[in-house]
């Protein structure tokens, strides 16, 4: 009934051994803990909005308001797809892609965390390609882009290793502190010249106009 009235609780992504999918309420739950458990050593911060620096509960509340925002303020020219990743059956993180005005700009952005249990396995890999293969070929997207801070070099490893090409930089206050973000930019031609994992997409017609794609 749920995805019959909101189709986006329908949607899931396969690649290998690795699903996305909307989180229910209660898997929200599972996914906001192992985020609080750890996805980074404290003294780093790879996200521009730092909120693993909240302390539990407070970050699992946060973690949950995110989605449920991301599902209410969702519309055709503006929305945000926060899909959570399970690897071999197990909550792994979180892959997120978003749009504005995706109808006529056919541009994505990406974002993406794993517990630190799950980091350097290639999991960070497959679900990045999992989402461009919805944004490339289910959506007929022509450009993606992403972001890390220099110190970032695993999320860099995941953007250079599927072809992203230098986009200019960005400079961000993080923790009270000037950071310098690279963007990097795929373009449509740029994934179709190239061979990837094959990935599963089920429910993903009825979704359609909700991306402004169809
Ligand atoms: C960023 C993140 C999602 C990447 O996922 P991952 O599963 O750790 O990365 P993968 O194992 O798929 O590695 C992908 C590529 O990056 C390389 N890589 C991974 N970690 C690396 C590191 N620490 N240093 C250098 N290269 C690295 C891998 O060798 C691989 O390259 P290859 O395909 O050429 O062999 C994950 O590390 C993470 O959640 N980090 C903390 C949160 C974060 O930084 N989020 C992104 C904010 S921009």
């Amino acid at each position: 009934m749920l995805s019959e009235i909101w189709p986006l609780f329908g949607l899931r992504l396969r690649i290998g051994d690795v699903e996305l999918r909307l989180p229910t309420d209660e898997e929200l739950c599972t996914l906001a803990r192992l985020a609080a458990e750890g996805i980074h050593p404290p003294e780093t911060m790879p996200f521009e909005v730092p909120w693993t620096d909240v302390p539990s509960p407070e970050q699992e509340r946060n973690s949950l308001q995110f989605h449920w925002r991301c599902r209410a303020d969702w519309q055709r020219d503006s929305w945000a797809l926060p899909l959570m990743v399970w690897a071999g059956g197990l909550p792994a993180g979180s892959q997120g892609v978003r749009a504005a005005q995706f109808s006529l700009r056919r541009e994505v952005a990406t974002g993406s965390w794993l517990g630190s249990g799950f980091q350097g396995r290639g999991i960070g890999k497959l679900m990045r390609t999992a989402v461009l293969h919805l944004a490339f070929v289910g959506l007929s997207a022509q450009h993606a882009v992403t972001s890390a801070f220099d110190d970032n070099a695993a999320s860099r490893g995941v953007t250079r290793s599927l072809g992203y090409e230098a986009d200019g930089v960005g400079r961000k206050v993080v923790r009270d502190r000037v950071v310098t973000a690279q963007r990097f930019r795929l373009t449509r031609d740029a994934w179709l010249a190239r061979d990837h994992p094959r990935v599963e997409v089920e429910g993903l017609e009825p979704c359609l106009a909700l991306f402004g794609a169809d």
